[in-house]
């Protein structure tokens, strides 16, 4: 009895909130007192062994090829021997096959022979229905209503049934796992399956073998199956190394279920980071995971499109969103201690609509500077028009776009034509004196983005 109460109260006190981590905005930084709770606190879940990975490891291995893992050419501007392990190289775009064929393999006669069941924004689903044509197990995929098109086209191709539906994906994943059981089918979770987790796993040893005195490994996160895969592995291997969580601020479910010591859910928004949003994070994958996380980052929308088009210029790779997400938060800076340590991120995934890619291309262009866009009234003469270009011309900047608009606009009267410009320039520098000259010139243009904010 005695004993009992103790119990209790050991795992109230457990629960309680964690000062350390009840952060309201969540940041960069240590969360020492996270790995400090003592296991007993954890209510039941499917514990991820080295062993499981190791297995699935030689299981996958004859399909799934090990991804390259480089040296990075951002390193002398990083400060930091940084290395990229690039998971877009997969067939089907993302390091989710790797979870996908690992739990496929595993799958009971009965669920080869029926097939499975999951929810998945994508890449998930692109996994299982590669892989299950390829071993010949029926893939019923069920998506967001607002999935990446590009990914629910995709899995028709590979033989896959893609159901698009709408609603709360909480109780989306609640009925389509109650109807795989009806229907004598697998439910696969694109996350929380154990199965799936040790097949990311096997990034992890993959890391170790190229590089085996990594001291940092920075991954993103959505149900967290990733980072439980590749943190398990690591810390029994190279117990030093940091496992760096990485969120973004639309969905900071990971955060959150820090937060309340157990997975909840959060809003969430809309975000470039599709794959990382999942309102609440794995039950096994959280519990698997938080002792072996050292810091959780938060990127937002534009730290991400930065390093998409870095990636792009630099390391000439497509990554979506969420494959950008751990790069994003070097690029912008935003953990100075990992100067000089040996760092790697995982580079997820690089399905992404070519116009969303162009448009994160294009902003990313306007947060660097090199993208000037602005309106200006000027007199309806083709002298003033005129007179608008050669300002621009003086600074040597290109006009990419013009548009005069000169009547059906509420700010131009038939004396006059609103014009809007967008101009590319080749140095920050060089739109700072664009911005200058423009807001000499005319004092009532208006810039996308206010001049007073501009920072590089
Ligand atoms: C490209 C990409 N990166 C990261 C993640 C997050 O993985 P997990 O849900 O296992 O945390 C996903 C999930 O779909 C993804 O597609």
């Amino acid at each position: 009895m005695e004993q009992n109460k103790n119990n209790s109260g050991a795992k109230r006190e457990c629960c309680e909130p964690d000062p350390f981590c009840f952060l309201p905005v969540p940041v960069a930084g240590p969360m020492e007192e996270v790995p400090s709770l003592p296991d007993a606190c954890d209510p039941e879940y499917q514990k991820l062994q080295l062993k499981d990975i190791k297995d699935a490891y030689e299981r996958i291995r004859p399909e799934i090829a090990k991804t390259p893992c480089y040296l990075s050419k951002l390193c002398s501007e990083l400060c930091m021997q940084l290395y990229i392990k690039d998971e877009t190289k997969h067939y089907t775009g993302s390091f989710k096959e790797r979870g996908a064929r690992n739990a496929l393999l595993k799958l009971a006669p009965q669920h080869k022979k029926n097939g499975v069941v999951t929810v998945s924004a994508g890449n998930h689903g692109l996994g299982l229905s590669y892989h299950g044509r390829h071993l010949c197990v029926p893939v019923t995929v069920v998506m967001p209503q607002d999935a990446a098109c590009i990914k629910a086209e995709r899995c028709k191709a590979l033989c896959a049934e893609v159901q698009l539906r709408s609603g709360d994906m909480g109780a989306m994943m609640r009925s389509v796992a109650e109807e795989a059981k009806q229907s004598g089918r697998a439910f696969i979770s694109a996350y929380d399956h154990i199965d799936v987790m040790a097949g990311q796993g096997t990034i992890g040893m993959e890391i170790l073998e190229d590089v085996p005195d990594v001291d940092a490994i920075l991954v993103p996160i959505g149900g967290g199956g990733l980072i439980a895969g590749i943190a398990t592995v690591v810390k029994k291997l190279r117990p030093c190394c940091e496992i760096i969580g990485v969120e973004s601020v639309k969905c900071p479910s990971f955060h959150n279920a820090l937060v309340a010591c157990k997975p909840t859910f959060v809003p969430c928004s809309k975000t470039l980071t599709d794959g990382m949003v999942v309102p609440c994070v794995g039950h096994n994958a959280f519990y698997n995971a938080r002792r072996k996380i050292s810091r959780l980052v938060l990127v937002d929308e534009e730290m991400v499109e930065r390093a998409m088009l870095c990636l792009v210029e630099r390391e000439k790779v497509v990554a979506e969103g969420s494959g950008a997400a751990a790069l994003a938060v070097l690029v912008a800076g935003q953990l100075p201690d990992l100067m000089k340590k040996r760092v790697v991120v995982i580079l997820s995934g690089g399905n992404i609509d070519s116009l969303v890619l162009s448009c994160a291309l294009r902003r990313a262009l306007m947060h660097e500077g090199l993208l000037v866009r602005f309106e200006v009234r000027l007199d309806n003469k083709t002298c003033a028009t005129a007179r608008l270009l050669q300002v621009i011309a003086e600074t040597g900047a290109n006009v990419r776009d013009i548009r005069l608009e000169r009547c059906g606009h509420q700010d131009v009267d038939v004396f006059s034509v609103l014009v809007s410009v967008v101009c590319e320039t080749c140095t920050w520098k060089q739109s700072e004196d664009l911005m200058d000259r423009l807001e000499q010139t005319y004092p009532e243009v208006r810039f996308e983005r206010d001049p007073n904010t501009r920072e590089c």
